[in-house]
């Protein structure tokens, strides 16, 4: 070979190789960045699957975390106020983070401005998040006074303007999360998902029931299934509906999925009550854990908030806002075995059920089965403090024969005179109208609703004190 020829020769191979190193370097550098989830990718995710719902306060990241133990896969986190989040709300951004083991996971926020919802997904992005979901369904004052929530079910039109602008300018899917209407009087879930689909929505969620009438009716499936039937017989059929509403039970889910064709289940407060519900709806059984294995059960949340707050007097302190309140819901758990129940959870869903107590005998039952909130400071007491699940097992014991805990079956708080069994309400208008003689009492609120509106005051008490301002207001 000619010596120019051989240089000419080497000059290309040392080219080629920095050519090669140099594409090498640039893929290497791309797949260690997080991939952005796709459309296809995240529409997969939403299909055949029990979705845990946004749920503020219930939805707090070691609760996903014990969750996805169970085999939650997909999840959403609490809603987050986009323009508390874009002005630096220490407490919104937290509601970012995605906690270990959850596969994929969506971050919802409440938003009615293109710019300020797009700004918000760039850091939901930032953050690793999934999947978008806007929220349209929150019925509660703070929101709908702002246009938020639920109230942008009012205008279709309007929806389908934000949706489209959400999705033109997000890195991410965007899902929307609607109810049946706002008012029971103006229903119009079909309108709504019908302009969320043609703005771009990657999946639709429906809860089956209007804002107005929170949770005092049962979920409406046949209108989520005539959504499901035109979304299909309209060319939409990859865009996957997601029914809302009433699931206790893998059966109830499996039911619901066959009978309106819906891709996906999500649930709420069924999860709030057995967090083990998702490996139910995998292995299509019921698991009915026994006393100890619930201890233990929610010794691990207690356990994932240590390590997600600290093990110290402040982690405790934040962990409070949590680990009892989660007793409100973890306090209804019943065993329904599919061969007793089944056939009844066709009449009325087993969530809507009014306090079916099984007859129990074990004190350890009675107690965590218990529904006063000085119960739930005990028992979150001594899971916290525990160091094994047998030391748990045996303080739970002592205090459920307690002089103390008699006092709460028989008054409802540790100290005596003081009777909280009726003072179930929230300490707002309808506690007080209640108590004012000769007045017709205030409306009469399911306890979800209740659970909803103290989750709803704690979120907003966290967010006024972490603003620097005072509380109550
Ligand atoms: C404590 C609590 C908090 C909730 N927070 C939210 C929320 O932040 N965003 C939202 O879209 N829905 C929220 N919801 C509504 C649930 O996501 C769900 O739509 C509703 O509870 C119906 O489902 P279920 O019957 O399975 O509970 C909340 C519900 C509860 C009980």
């Amino acid at each position: 070979m000619p010596p120019t020829c051989l240089s000419m020769y080497i000059a290309f191979l040392v080219l080629g190789c920095s050519f090669v190193t140099i594409v090498n370097a640039f893929s290497l550098n791309k797949s260690s960045s997080p991939a952005i989830p796709n459309h296809e990718s995240v529409q997969s995710s939403l299909t055949n699957k029990m979705i845990l719902a946004p749920l503020t306060r219930g939805g707090n990241l070691p609760f996903r975390r014990l969750c996805a133990d169970f085999g939650m896969h997909t999840s959403v986190s609490e809603m987050i106020y986009a323009r508390s989040l874009l002005r630096g709300d220490p407490i919104e951004n937290a509601r970012l983070r995605r906690s270990e083991g959850e596969s994929i996971f969506g971050v919802q926020i409440a938003t009615n401005q293109i710019d300020e919802g797009v700004n918000a997904i760039k850091r939901a992005v930032e953050m690793g998040a999934d999947f978008c979901d806007l929220n349209c369904g929150c019925p509660i004052h703070e929101a709908t006074r702002r246009g938020l929530g639920s109230s942008l079910l009012r205008s279709p039109k309007k929806l389908q303007k934000l949706v489209r602008g959400l999705v033109e300018s997000s890195e991410i899917p965007v899902t929307v999360k609607i109810r049946l209407g706002c008012e029971t009087n103006s229903i119009n879930c079909l309108e709504n998902v019908r302009a969320a689909r043609e703005a771009g929505a990657a999946a639709i969620t429906i809860h089956g029931r209007t804002a107005q009438q929170g949770y005092s009716k049962n979920a409406d499936w046949d209108l989520i299934r005539r959504a499901v039937m035109e979304t299909k017989d309209d060319g939409y059929g990859h865009i996957p509906i997601i029914g809302n509403g009433d699931i206790l039970t893998y059966y109830e889910a499996r039911r619901r999925m066959e009978e309106t064709g819906v891709d996906s289940v999500m649930v709420g407060r069924g999860a709030l009550c057995k967090p083990w519900i998702f490996k139910e709806f995998n292995d299509n059984a019921t698991w009915a854990p026994d006393t100890k294995e619930r201890v233990q059960i929610y010794r691990v949340l207690a356990n994932y908030m240590k390590d997600h707050f600290g093990d110290d007097d402040m982690g405790r302190k934040k962990s409070w806002n949590f680990l009892p309140w989660h007793f409100e819901f973890l306090s209804r758990y019943t065993p329904y075995p599919e061969e007793d129940f089944a056939a009844q959870s066709i009449d009325r869903p087993l969530i809507q059920n009014r306090m079916v107590l099984p007859d129990h005998t074990d004190p350890l039952d009675v107690l965590l089965a218990n529904r006063c909130s000085d119960a739930h400071e005990v028992i979150a007491s001594i899971l916290w403090d525990s160091d094994s699940d047998e030391t748990a097992v045996q303080k739970l014991n002592i205090f459920a024969e307690s002089q103390d805990f008699k006092r709460i079956l028989t008054t409802g708080s540790v100290n005596e005179g003081e009777d909280k069994v009726l003072s179930n309400l929230p300490k707002g208008k309808a506690g007080k109208w209640g108590k004012r003689r000769g007045r017709k009492p205030g409306p009469k609120r399911t306890e979800e609703e209740i659970a909803q509106i103290r989750a709803e005051r704690a979120a907003k008490k966290e967010r006024i004190l972490a603003e620097g301002g005072t509380w109550p207001p």
